[in-house]
């Protein structure tokens, strides 16, 4: 089997790269069986803290389905696809790790909802993104719809979803839709490195506590998200990496935290 994904690995961090460049790095069927597979053999790996996913080439971070592969599949197999993007992608949503979009390059259709379905993303200042899956006919199908209006509210969903339109890098930070624009596309990756470092080296339960009461908080009725959040404190209440903070501010060093 060719690679299409590739797998790098900086200590914590786990950096992903769709390599199709010759294809804008669209998603053919293959290509998210190896996501999905890449993902879960991470989601398993309790040392990955951070995973940074991203496009090779300069163009293009995901240019969306794999047009081509598209038009010869039958309504079947788009219904399977679509089964696939919500199966094999879920990993970056659901992980014990913090799933960050690199986006280098265009970010259309299916590659944009490969950047939602991350809890971060940080843009490459020329990279465009847009959902243009009207114009063709159909409706984002890789969760894009849900996710978008959970981000950035119904108003400026319907804006990007119904007219297709493609957006700079400075309209989707002032949006909402990224986090942060590098200063340049040469160090994308280093400013998504710089910016996680407090996430993977910081204290691995608090870190997992915090992201899971956040992302909880996109499902649940503020109640029970109080609750949860509750819980989720608890975890961090009996660590020795609390008290291992609090000792080293005391003693004004870094704490060095075990994950215990
Ligand atoms: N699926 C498969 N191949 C794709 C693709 C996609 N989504 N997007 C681009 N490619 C291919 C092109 O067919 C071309 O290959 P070819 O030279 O063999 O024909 C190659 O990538 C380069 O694309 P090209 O259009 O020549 O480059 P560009 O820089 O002018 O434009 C895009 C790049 C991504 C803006 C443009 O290709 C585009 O709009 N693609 C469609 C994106 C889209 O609508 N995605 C949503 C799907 S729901």
């Amino acid at each position: 089997m060719s690679e299409l994904v590739r797998l790098e690995r900086r200590a914590a961090v786990a950096i992903v790269t769709i390599d199709r460049p010759e294809r804008m790095n669209a998603l053919s069927w293959a290509t998210v069986q190896q996501l999905g597979e890449l993902g879960r053999e991470l989601a398993s790996d309790p040392g990955v803290r951070v995973c940074v996913v991203t496009g090779a080439g300069e163009k293009a971070f995901c240019a969306g389905a794999d047009l081509k592969e598209r038009q010869g599949m039958s309504r079947g197999q788009v219904r399977e696809m679509l089964g696939a993007y919500r199966s094999e992608l879920a990993w970056l949503e659901k992980s014990d790790f913090v799933s960050v979009a690199a986006i280098n390059g265009v970010a259309l259709g299916g590659g944009l909802e490969l950047a939602l379905t991350c809890d971060l993303r940080i843009a490459a200042p020329l990279a465009v993104f847009g959902l243009p899956e009207t114009g063709l006919g159909i409706i984002p199908g890789a969760g894009g719809t849900q996710r978008i209006a959970r981000l950035l509210g119904e108003s400026r969903a319907l804006d990007l979803v119904l007219t297709g339109r493609r957006i700079d890098s400075s309209e989707a930070l002032a949006l909402g839709l990224v986090n942060r624009v590098a200063p340049s596309a040469e160090q994308l990756l280093d400013s998504a490195l710089k910016w996680l470092e407090p996430v993977a080296e910081g204290a691995p339960l608090a870190q997992r506590a915090a992201l899971s009461a956040v992302r909880a908080a996109r499902r649940l009725p503020l109640e029970e998200g109080l609750d949860f959040e509750r819980a989720a404190y608890e975890r961090c209440l009996d660590s020795a990496d609390r008290e291992e903070a609090l000792l080293a501010l005391s003693e004004k060093r870094k704490p060095r935290f075990q994950g215990k």
